[in-house]
């Protein structure tokens, strides 16, 4: 199989398609604000959305008051849209255009994000350099929801293959220094009307 450079890929989706031409499409991103609400530590907490694309996520955070906000995407395409979307309210967001996978945080966080990226990563290499950006960002105590494709969700993602997990399994990626607080099974409503199973988890990281 030919190798697909990921952010090539990326830059191509979110330069071809409109906000809600996308499989993962979401109006509302309503389990990812439920989790992050039950994280705790006030707005003032800093947040970071890995992968946050064109998520409304970012939106929501911003509405709920959530003053330290930032979002990370291997995709300037993404990032742009995001920030014209927001107009003025995009100032207050700090955005990082990365692969999660080459990243060295410059802060820690107390609360991670991630709504389908991690099931992308399919090579022992790319999966320990995500745990190690993860370790290196969210400081000991912080929170870490992750959303990915249940394993009876899709194999493929936007075209892409993806590995799917259970919270156990999650739990299991993530190794040591983690450890699951809850988990729910969402399924997703694409925009044209498949349904897609997703498994949310929230984990603390441990002193
Ligand atoms: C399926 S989309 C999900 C977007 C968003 N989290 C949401 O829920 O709408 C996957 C996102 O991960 C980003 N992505 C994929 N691989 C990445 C990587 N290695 N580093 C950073 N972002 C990546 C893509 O650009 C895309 O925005």
């Amino acid at each position: 199989m030919s190798h697909i450079d990921p952010k090539r890929h990326w830059e191509a989706v979110y330069g071809s398609k409109a906000e809600n031409e996308v499989s993962w499409f979401q109006e509302e991103p309503a389990t990812s604000i439920e989790f992050i609400r039950h994280c705790g530590g006030g707005r003032d907490v800093p947040v970071i959305d890995i992968g946050g694309g064109e998520s409304r996520l970012v939106d929501r955070l911003l509405d709920a008051g959530y003053g330290d906000v930032t979002v990370l995407d291997l995709s300037e395409h993404a990032l742009e849209h995001t920030k014209a979307r927001l107009g003025t309210r995009a100032q207050s967001v700090s955005w990082i255009a990365a692969d999660i996978t080459a990243w060295t945080p410059s802060r820690q966080y107390r609360l991670w994000h991630d709504r389908a990226v991690l099931h992308f990563l399919n090579g022992a290499e790319e999966r320990s350099a995500y745990r190690r950006a993860l370790l290196d960002a969210v400081a000991p105590g912080g929170c870490v929801v992750i959303s990915t494709f249940a394993l009876d969700g899709p194999e493929k993602c936007s075209g892409l293959p993806v590995a799917r997990y259970s919270p156990e399994s999650l739990a299991d990626r993530l190794g040591a220094g983690f450890t699951l607080v809850e988990s729910r099974r969402h399924v997703h409503h694409t925009p044209w009307r498949t349904t897609q199973a997703f498994q949310y988890s929230r984990f603390t990281r441990l002193h």
